[in-house]
């Protein structure tokens, strides 16, 4: 019987295709942002264990504090799907930065190794801007549960 080999598609080859992927989810969630207050909208996409995507715009609110993060509403409407791990994740907004309590979360949730896309991009503008990073690098002695006996 001939052997077919299945190889796997190389880390990179795989990183290209899901980069495009996850920017342009990102880019079409950002359009359904509700941000009357702040008018800075943002969208975020994430990529899941199972290789389904999931997306989250920031939703804010007339109680300013209650706003919740397009990062949150993405990696929320992924965990409300039954997905606990998250591969990669791009964020699309002006100046594309999680804040610290999305960084928190998505190390909650990030695989070893998982893919962090940022891309500093606004609706009508030609020109953006992408920086790469992994999750383990967002956020210096994050809280640890596991540390904390949780
Ligand atoms: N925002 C996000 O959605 N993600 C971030 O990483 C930073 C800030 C939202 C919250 C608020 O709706 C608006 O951007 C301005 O702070």
């Amino acid at each position: 019987m001939k052997r077919v080999a299945h190889k796997k598609p190389a880390r990179k080859t795989w990183l290209v295709a899901v980069r495009k992927k996850l920017v342009a989810a990102a880019k079409t969630a950002q359009k359904n942002a509700y941000c009357p207050y702040s008018r800075y909208p943002v969208g975020a996409a994430v990529l899941m264990e199972s290789g389904r995507t999931y997306t989250g715009c920031n939703v804010e609110n007339a109680s300013f504090g209650l706003a919740c993060c397009a990062e949150r509403t993405a990696i929320f409407n992924a965990v409300s799907h039954g997905e606990k791990k998250i591969r990669a994740l791009a964020l699309v907004a002006k100046s594309a930065k999680p804040c610290g309590a999305c960084r928190q979360v998505i190390i909650e949730f990030a695989c070893k190794d998982a893919e962090m896309i940022f891309v500093d991009w606004q609706p009508l503008e030609k020109k953006e801007k992408i920086t790469y990073t992994k999750a383990a690098r967002l956020l210096p002695k994050p809280f640890n549960p596991s540390e904390a006996g949780l």
